[in-house]
């Protein structure tokens, strides 16, 4: 299916949706190796991001009437669960930030980039809006799928963090004034994470708590290789 084609399947979703992403939701947890990997919103937070306010939006893809994927964004304002307070950005960017939330793709449909086309068609709406600069994501460092799609489409890992319930997450940014456009490194590193050891105790770690971002990760069994580019020495 080309791109053009995908965006026929696609629509923004309102709260009559809510049903059908509860129950692909819940087949999607099923279906799911470990818990560790997503985080799930309750009715309440999709709500959110399906209600006529200014606080988000959700896109849908339906094949044959059937909800097959999904994905969504929030506009947290100045609420403190804003990306950009764990970035450190200055206050007046703050009310910039647009948040990629949920995105799920359901197990019969995977392997037709949905994730991607969703991450495109999410930032172009966002775009549009004219009023947002930076979008900012969590993702579990185990999750290979969801980062390899996020870098593709340019965001960069910059923040390793205990997030919901404690778990680990990775914080990508992607500034949409520079576009796809990375800082010249003073250094580029590949840093290869073992998953069974403890995520604090790695280079990983390190470089990213240093100011290193990382743009790009293969994986090999147990072990994630790592891209940074960095401040480091
Ligand atoms: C992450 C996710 C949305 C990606 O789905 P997608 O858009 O279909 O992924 P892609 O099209 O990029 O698939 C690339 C490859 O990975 C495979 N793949 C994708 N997700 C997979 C998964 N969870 N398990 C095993 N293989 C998977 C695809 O089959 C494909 O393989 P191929 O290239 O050999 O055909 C989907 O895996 C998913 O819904 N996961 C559960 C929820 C989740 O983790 N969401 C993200 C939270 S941040």
């Amino acid at each position: 299916m080309s791109k053009e084609e995908k965006n026929e399947n696609l629509i923004v979703l309102k709260l009559e949706h809510l049903p059908a992403i509860m129950k692909l939701q819940e087949e999607i947890l099923a279906s799911l190796p470990s818990s560790d990997l997503y985080a799930p919103f309750s009715s309440h937070d999709f709500s959110r991001v399906l209600g006529e306010q200014d606080q988000g939006f959700s896109l849908g893809v339906f094949v044959a009437e059937r909800l097959i994927a999904f994905a969504c964004v929030l506009f947290p304002g100045e609420g403190e669960d804003n990306l950009g307070y764990d970035l450190a950005f200055p206050a007046e960017e703050i009310r910039r930030v647009a948040h990629l939330e949920e995105a799920f793709v359901h197990p019969l449909y995977r392997g037709q980039k949905w994730q991607q086309q969703l991450f495109g068609e999410r930032r172009a709406r966002i775009q549009a809006m004219g009023r947002y600069r930076h979008l900012c994501t969590t993702i579990s460092p185990f999750n290979y799928y969801s980062i390899k799609n996020a870098l593709a489409q340019g965001l960069v890992i910059k923040k390793l963090k205990r997030k919901y319930n404690n778990q680990w997450r990775f914080i990508l940014h992607q500034d949409l004034q520079m576009g796809h456009v990375l800082p010249v490194p003073s250094s580029l590193t590949k840093v290869v994470v073992d998953q069974r050891k403890k995520l604090e105790e790695t280079r990983l770690a390190l470089l990213l708590e240093q100011g290193s971002i990382a743009t790009e990760v293969s994986r090999d069994d147990d072990h994630y290789t790592f891209t940074l580019l960095g401040k480091h020495r």
